[in-house]
């Protein structure tokens, strides 16, 4: 069987991969910082599914965390097949409201643990010559808004360009990148989400099919749900300083509220 390593893996998007994962008969290594859920996720799994669940506590906004799930990945002799790189968190208010001390576990988490943990699994897939990563990214990577869309637009570009090098050598990369999805990850930052639209709304295991799918096509960026395809197609034609202004007033009037 094949193993696949999630991290997030207790909440929204990256709970419902490892369900996913679990049905579709892989091994799993479950990452996030809190243990206790974990353990509860991989027994459930276990029970259902009949898979081998492992959990790994590890807070990816720590050195020591960030390099304990690299090690994993880099373990030749219980191979990874699969990496998905999901954890992650929002910062609400605007970005001078936040500590640098915060901002910098963000990019800790989205960016620097993706970078270590892709090239660990990556380096060891390509000795294999198969793979795959998705690194989940999100619709703010194109809307020039905010530290977090900063964030999560460094992991779509390192995601293509990875993807660039690694073609041929049986190794994927797929950038997942989500609109509005319910999970915890709005009440954690502590926004408010009652005047987004009920439409924009995405279901976080459609979501991971979208994803897999996208994977499995050999894409390397994929948008889940026809209403965000014809949104970011949209914002691609704008020019970026008209775009800023457009999603700042869409944001007040509709987005998240702090
Ligand atoms: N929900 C959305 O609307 C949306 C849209 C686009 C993209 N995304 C992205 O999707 C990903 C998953 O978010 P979600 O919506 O599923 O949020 P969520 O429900 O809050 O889940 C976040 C997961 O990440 C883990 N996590 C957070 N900080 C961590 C850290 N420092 N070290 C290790 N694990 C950590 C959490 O577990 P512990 O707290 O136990 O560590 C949890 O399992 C994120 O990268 C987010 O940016 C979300």
């Amino acid at each position: 069987m094949t193993t696949a390593l999630v991290t997030g893996a207790t909440s929204g998007i990256g709970a419902a991969f490892a369900r996913r994962l679990a049905r579709d008969r892989y091994d799993l290594v479950l990452v996030a910082r809190d243990r206790e859920a974990l353990r509860r996720q991989a027994t459930e799994l276990h029970d259902r599914h009949g898979v081998e669940a492992a959990v790994l506590g590890a807070d990816l906004a720590t050195e020591e965390g960030i390099a304990a799930v690299a090690d994993r990945l880099q373990d030749r002799s219980q191979p990874v097949g699969l990496l998905v790189n999901n954890a992650g968190f929002g910062l609400s208010g605007p970005y001078l409201d936040a500590s640098v001390a915060e901002e910098l576990a963000m990019l800790r988490v989205h960016c620097e643990a993706v970078l270590r943990l892709t090239s660990a699994a990556a380096g060891a897939m390509r000795e294999r010559g198969r793979g795959g990563v998705v690194n989940v990214a999100s619709v703010a990577a194109f809307l020039n808004r905010g530290t977090y869309g900063a964030s999560k637009a460094w992991v779509v570009r390192f995601t293509e360009a990875a993807a660039r090098e690694l073609r041929g050598s049986g190794v994927r990369l797929l950038a997942l990148c989500p609109g509005f999805v319910r999970t915890e990850f709005h009440r954690r930052a502590g926004m408010r989400v009652d005047r987004i639209p009920g439409w924009m709304w995405l279901d976080a295991d459609r979501v991971v099919d979208a994803g897999l799918r996208d994977l499995a096509r050999g894409r390397t960026v994929s948008v889940p749900d026809a209403r965000y395809k014809i949104l970011m197609g949209a914002a691609r034609l704008l020019p970026r300083a008209a775009l800023g202004g457009l999603t700042s007033r869409a944001g007040r009037r509709f987005g998240p509220q702090h």
